[in-house]
């Protein structure tokens, strides 16, 4: 058995307690789960994720100017660190946990975590997912979105839409002082109600100060569980969207690709956020 180490909100020794204390450990003391301070950044810390967030933005913006067919995958990639790395920034993904590439890029049936290769050739009717994240003055912003090249089938088109849905309506769903399963559980609701699963085994997160911080932010759920959302939090909302089963498996051979288990096509979209006194704002617009 593993001992997990409850996160618990903590008084510095001879402090007084402030109205945000007194809330936060109303909600402990209820037994539910609770940030640690720290996962409570500064005013100054959000700006500093706010321009990597411009950064980051700017990089996606600069694939959606060029993406198309014909272009490789690994043509992507390098847009991405080229413009990137002028820019001041550092690619996150490259050489996190061994990933040898600067941007996932993640076709079809891919899910995510898909490796950039020459020899991945985009083709009309691909949806592609193009997830980056950048650190810029040592602070992270995490977004992906989806390309459509040229036309794709309905049932394409919609997937890719009502994921979308599926992230703003979960972002709606997060106000300060509810808890992460009500984003799930709105996801959830929407990806069901459209005749499509949510992948269960990959979640949002945390970031800013590191990639991938506390809390894990599960795009299924329950109302009222899951830790409480504390204005200045910072995570992604990141669903992946599939057209058949939720089930899902990573390539043995390169260790990152995951792929829908019936190989049906799947869509993502993601975003960083804040927590706000008024909810969340959009940290990579
Ligand atoms: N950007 C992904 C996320 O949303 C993580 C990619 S990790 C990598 O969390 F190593 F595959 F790049
Ligand atoms: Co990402
Ligand atoms: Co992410």
């Amino acid at each position: 058995m593993v001992k997990r180490k409850r996160l618990s909100w903590r008084i510095p020794k001879g402090a007084e307690l402030t109205e945000l204390d007194k809330k936060v450990l109303y909600y402990q003391n209820k037994g539910h789960v609770v940030p640690t301070r720290e996962l409570i950044k500064t005013p100054d810390q959000i700006e500093g994720i706010r321009r990597s967030g411009l950064l980051n933005t700017a990089v996606l913006d600069q694939v959606a100017g060029k993406i198309r067919e014909g272009m490789s995958t690994a043509d992507i990639d390098k847009i991405v660190y080229d413009y990137t790395v002028s820019h001041g920034g550092i690619p996150a993904c490259l050489g996190y946990e061994g990933f040898p590439k600067s941007v996932c890029t993640s076709i079809n049936e891919v899910v995510c975590h898909g490796i950039p290769s020459e020899e991945e050739i985009l083709e009309e009717g691909d949806i592609v997912n193009v997830d980056c994240t950048t650190i810029l003055d040592g602070y992270y912003a995490d977004a992906s979105r989806m390309f459509i090249i040229g036309k794709a089938t309905p049932e394409k088109e919609k997937l890719v839409q009502v994921a979308r849905e599926c992230m703003d309506i979960g972002a709606d769903a997060a106000l300060p002082f509810g808890f992460v399963g009500d984003i799930g559980h709105a996801i959830e609701k929407h990806a069901k109600k459209n005749g499509f699963s949510v992948v269960r085994d990959l979640c949002g997160h945390g970031v800013g100060l590191e990639f991938h911080e506390e809390p894990d932010v599960l795009h299924y759920g329950r109302k009222g569980t899951g830790m409480l959302l504390v204005p200045g939090m910072v995570f992604t909302i990141e669903p992946m969207i599939n057209m058949g089963t939720w089930e899902v498996f990573v390539d043995e051979e390169d260790g990152w690709t995951v792929v829908t288990e019936d190989e049906l096509p799947s869509a993502q979209w993601e975003h960083t956020y804040v927590m706000t006194d008024n909810g969340l704002e959009i940290l990579t617009y």
